[in-house]
């Protein structure tokens, strides 16, 4: 008998590695998280290191082996998920990255996005990749490297120098060199793959002058990526699911027929939506992505992003000071019936999707003598669930699929005022799943199918299940002036250029 019992999940995050382990109910078995250092070398820059990652990464996944009791033998096979976009450039002799990771977070490319904007280029991206002309993407942030730092644009033509997000190079490291490979959801985020034709493109590769030999190869997002074979896991077990985290989330959480979607309450959001075999183009600057690639079948999605979703309430925290944990936040939230006509903007950073302008800024207004910190928080607590709601009518409109059921996680999902105002807002139910480590799950099943852990996503759709689910307690008539008084509240924080 075959005693490979369980799944290692390795989640790679922006903050920080986690290890967990999986058994086939889908319980997590052990949790290990190590977090590790950010970088902000100059302003708007954010680097990581990619040796650090890699540690950080090791050791959380030996200690969840350990801490469940585990040996080499009980591993049926590895899937990784991790923060995407964020670019890594490495030696391929010596295995040594030739520049600190550049992350998704940084705006250095955002002089040259402007310049590939006014020479036209938008329109072939979009088609093309389903993105938008952002710093955001991989793409411009490899250009940056092969500009910056002598030589290696020759090296890279020669192949001697690699590109590959967190995924390839924790693949690439624990497999010993032997795979520079990547899964068609991580290479949807790069600016550089045809999403339709599932292949890098030459026309983008041309734009931004960036030398194919230097890539990944991309399989699907559920096979044999390679084996262990360096670092302190055992050897020989298969890396067999890898996928982007937003999109491991929505597997995670099952959402395998059109019209399910996510959403996942950090310190932004990520809100997606599954579109099945279709790519859809947004008409609401949402962007169009790969879901995720399983045998010969691929499946899309719709992404909308909040930049600031959780972060509102650390922001309330640490800056305002006016409470002291988001526990706090949500208690004095409910010490009050409304926000008392108080509306929270927080366009801190400016907007995301649906309006994509960064000279937003937050903007409060409603605010009376009467108003006080319960209300604040409320209306901060609320500005999350505007701020989602945005996304999901642009969805809506965009896909022509109604909205059932907002499946979620991530921390602020613990917010049990927040959701209720979420289902509120939506007028559909938002439900929060007994597993909330959807993101590892997601990856940890994908691997599981490749190697018949799993036998099919018939058995991981029954293995979902809901912890708690909130209904709208409010009729439409009742929100509609609420949504009203929120567009009226953005439309003042927009283009603010002050
Ligand atoms: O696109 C960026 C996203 O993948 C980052 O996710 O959870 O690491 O903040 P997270």
């Amino acid at each position: 008998m075959d005693r490979r019992q369980y799944i290692l999940a390795l989640d790679q995050g922006t903050t920080s590695s986690r290890a967990i382990v999986f058994d086939r109910s889908g319980k997590a078995v052990s949790t290990v998280q190590k977090e590790f250092k950010q970088h902000y070398p100059q302003p708007g820059w954010v680097e990581h290191d990619p040796e650090e990652i890699w540690e950080s990464q090791c050791m959380a996944a030996a200690r969840a082996i350990e801490a469940a009791g585990l040996g080499a033998q009980d591993i049926a096979a590895i899937g990784i998920t991790n923060q995407r976009e964020t670019v890594v450039v490495w030696d391929k002799a010596t295995g040594k990255p030739i520049h600190p990771a550049i992350v998704w977070q940084d705006r250095r490319t955002a002089d040259l996005c402007g310049r590939l904007k006014e020479e036209g280029c938008s329109k072939v991206i979009r088609k093309k990749t389903g993105l938008l002309l952002d710093p955001y993407f991989s793409g411009t942030k490899i250009h940056w490297i092969l500009e910056n730092i002598g030589g290696i644009r020759e090296r890279a033509e020669r192949g001697e120098v690699l590109f590959g997000t967190i995924d390839s190079w924790l693949i690439w490291k624990l497999t010993g060199g032997k795979a520079h490979v990547t899964d068609v959801s991580n290479a949807s985020r790069t600016l550089l793959f045809n999403i339709h034709s599932l292949e890098w493109d030459r026309e983008l590769l041309g734009l931004l002058y960036i030398p194919e030999a230097m890539l990944p190869i991309v399989k699907s997002s559920s096979e044999i990526f390679g084996y262990t074979e360096e670092g302190p896991l055992p050897h020989g077990i298969p890396i067999a699911g890898v996928a982007g985290d937003q999109q491991a989330a929505l597997f995670g959480q099952a959402c395998f027929k059109k019209g399910m979607a996510k959403n996942t309450y950090g310190t932004g959001c990520f809100l997606l939506m599954n579109t099945g075999a279709l790519p859809i183009q947004s008409q609401h600057k949402l962007l169009t992505t790969i879901a995720w690639r399983i045998g010969n079948r691929t499946e899309y999605a719709l992404e909308g992003s909040v930049f600031i979703g959780g972060a509102v309430i650390q922001w309330l925290r640490d800056e305002l000071q006016i409470i002291s944990s988001a526990q706090e936040c949500n208690e004095l939230a409910t010490t009050v019936k409304d926000s008392n006509g108080l509306f929270l903007v927080p366009a801190f950073t400016g907007l995301g999707a649906p309006h994509w302008d960064p000279q937003a800024r937050g903007t409060a207004i409603g605010i009376t003598r009467g108003t006080n910190r319960a209300h604040l928080c409320r209306a901060a607590l609320e500005s999350i669930g505007f701020q989602v709601a945005d996304l999901v009518r642009a969805q809506m409109e965009d896909s022509g699929l109604p909205l059932a059921q907002l499946r979620v996680d991530g921390g602020a999902s613990r917010s049990d005022p927040l959701l209720q105002f979420q289902a509120d807002l939506l007028q559909s139910e938002v439900v929060r799943p007994k597993c909330v480590e959807t993101t590892a799950l997601g990856a940890a099943y994908l691997a599981g199918l490749a190697v018949g852990y799993w036998g099919d996503m018939g058995e991981i759709y029954n293995n979902w299940a809901e912890a708690d689910h909130f209904q709208p307690n409010r009729s439409a008539e009742e929100i509609q002036p609420l949504l009203d008084s929120w567009n009226d509240a953005v439309s003042r924080s927009l283009g603010w250029k002050h």
